[in-house]
């Protein structure tokens, strides 16, 4: 898979994406990254990305040319996914994240200032927010959602069952785990666990699923239907 990420801050990415599961991901060429800075595309001489709003206001809006020439620099621009991040995007979830990772290349466009001039979503498949809190701009945004989708794609976990059992995956939380020591501080590890009897533990997993689920995230809960 390769994504593309748009962006004015592009030194924002190296940090994390050269770190831990994301970089063994890049080293066994499961992924690839590319990042655009837009101010690149600028068709002016002073390299501005923004201008004043047309009707007045306060602050400054992108502007599409840069935006649209940085997309058409990308090799392959029209099959990838386009994928603008903005608080008034369809809110992302883990279900988006398994849809986003079947795709062979996604273009992330992240926005600063006010937003972006209108005529952007002209250009673009989808837009997406990380959640109903507003931050300086897309890239934190861009960040959670590269993280979550690598980590889905093939090969990149060890096993099948490091994502099959993640909170969310099919709708519910996960189960509470324990490692040693036994006991901390008076805090002792369920016996269950220690039992080695592998169906008591599955169901008592399962028990604490949806339990958590229900108390936590009612709306899940309902969602899936259990009792
Ligand atoms: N840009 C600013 N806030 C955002 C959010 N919540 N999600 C995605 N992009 C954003």
């Amino acid at each position: 898979m390769k994504i593309t990420v748009l962006s004015l801050f592009p030194e924002m990415f190296p940090t994390i994406l050269n770190e831990s599961i994301i970089k063994r991901a890049k080293e066994n060429n499961l992924i690839e990254f590319e990042i655009i800075n837009f101010r690149d595309f600028s068709t002016n001489k002073h390299h501005t990305v923004d201008d004043t709003p047309y009707g007045g206001g306060a602050g400054m809006v992108l502007s599409v040319e840069p935006i649209y020439n940085a997309l058409l620099s990308i090799k392959g621009y029209e099959s990838a996914l386009k994928i603008l991040l903005t608080p008034q995007g369809k809110t992302y979830k883990q279900a988006i994240a398994k849809e986003l990772a079947t795709n062979d290349h996604i273009i992330l466009i992240c926005g600063h200032y006010e937003g972006f001039d209108e005529r952007v979503r002209e250009y673009i498949d989808l837009e997406l927010s990380i959640g109903d809190y507003v931050l300086t701009g897309g890239e934190i945004a861009a960040l959670a959602i590269i993280d979550s989708v690598v980590r889905l794609l093939p090969g990149v976990l060890g096993s099948k069952e490091s994502y099959e059992k993640d909170s969310f995956y099919e709708d519910s939380l996960d189960y509470p785990q324990y490692t040693k020591p036994r006991e901390f501080n008076g805090l002792k590890v369920p016996e269950v666990l220690l039992s080695g009897n592998h169906k008591k533990i599955a169901e008592w997993r399962e028990e604490m699923k949806i339990k958590r689920t229900k108390e936590r995230r009612p709306d899940l809960h309902k969602k899936t239907n259990q009792n």
